[in-house]
């Protein structure tokens, strides 16, 4: 799968700072419908993000769209209008705190037709965040929804909200939480939507973290969400992009190693052993299995 380390998440609202996240390096441009863009700018926000996704810049980039909540009066005419108007422009439409399965089926479906409709060649994906207690609950039925599925994505602020968990910093996204709770205070939840994630073969995405002038603050969450299993995490300011892609791309160590463990493995198999040693560690079957994830990994990001 390709890479999705860093989503820089851009108002759909702000031109000028579409111009800015094409020109990023982020692995996925986010082009937000939802809560970054008030509610008299919705329409607005729908008309220009129509326009960056048609225009020649966005062509050779990785995009995704968020809509509106499908509760809401907006969510349904974002889709419909983004994935006629800019049909085939753009990878996925990520669906906000989706509840249950049956939401999934309804973007699913719409896509569908839409899709026949316009007779693109690029069918759209579906992120789903999961920012409820609902959509916690509901997540692995939520994973397996719909073959468009590929990620889905944790969204701290919403879910502590949904759980009425304290907020301790500003933006309630995962700044200063040992101070309040020993440990990490998400890891329950972010795990959850992992194994999902994994069980049903799509990606796990972290939620951003607010404070965007504290890069080590940065790194740190995102060293955790990686250790975890997550592929990736938002960004919400194009500084945070540089860490998310350093943290999230294994390191010429690992890389090396993984590549040192599959070399054994095959030595052995040819002398019909199992369990060898590599680096004075035991290396079995679930070891090279570690390898080779690592290594598919590191090849879509032509590090090999
Ligand atoms: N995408 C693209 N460009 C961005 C950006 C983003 N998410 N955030 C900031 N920039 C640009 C600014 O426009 C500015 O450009 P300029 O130098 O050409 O003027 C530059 O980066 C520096 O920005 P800065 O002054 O440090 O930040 P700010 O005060 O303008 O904006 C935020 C701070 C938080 C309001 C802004 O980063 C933002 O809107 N982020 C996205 C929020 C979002 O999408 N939320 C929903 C998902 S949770
Ligand atoms: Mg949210």
């Amino acid at each position: 799968m390709k890479p999705r380390r860093s989503i820089l998440s851009v108002p759909g609202h702000v031109a000028k700072m579409h111009t800015k996240a094409l020109a990023s390096n982020a692995d996925i441009v986010m082009l937000d419908l939802e809560d970054s863009v008030p509610p008299d700018a919705k329409e607005a926000a729908r008309r220009q993000v129509i326009q960056t996704l048609n225009a020649p810049e966005a062509a050779t980039r990785a995009l995704a769209v968020r809509i509106n909540a499908l509760d809401t009066p907006f969510g349904y005419r974002d889709l419909l209008e983004v994935a006629e108007a800019a049909s085939g422009h753009f990878d996925t439409v990520v669906v906000p705190k989706v509840n249950h399965a049956d939401d999934i089926h309804f973007v699913d479906r719409l896509l569908d037709g839409i899709e026949m409709h316009t007779g693109t060649e690029r069918p759209a994906g579906i992120e789903a965040s999961i920012e409820t207690a609902q959509g916690l609950e509901a997540v692995s039925a939520i994973a397996r929804a719909s073959r468009r599925i590929r990620t889905l994505v944790f969204g701290i602020a919403d879910y502590s909200a949904s759980v009425g968990a304290r907020i301790v910093s500003i933006s309630g996204h995962g700044e200063a939480e040992e101070e309040i709770y020993p440990g990490h205070r998400w890891h329950f939840a972010m795990s959850r939507i992992v194994m999902a994630a994994k069980a049903s073969d799509v990606m796990a995405i972290d939620a951003p973290y607010g404070n965007f002038r504290d890069a080590s603050g940065l790194a740190r969450a995102a060293g955790m969400a990686c250790a975890l299993g997550c592929d990736g995490k938002w960004a919400i300011h194009p500084a945070q992009i540089d860490t998310l892609n350093r943290v999230f791309t294994p390191s010429r160590e690992d890389v090396e190693r993984a590549a040192r463990i599959i070399a054994a493995d095959d030595a052995a198999r040819h002398e019909g052993r199992g369990a060898v040693a590599v680096d004075g560690r035991m290396v079995d079957q679930a070891t090279v299995r570690l390898a080779r994830r690592l290594l598919d990994q590191a090849r879509h990001l032509d590090l090999l």
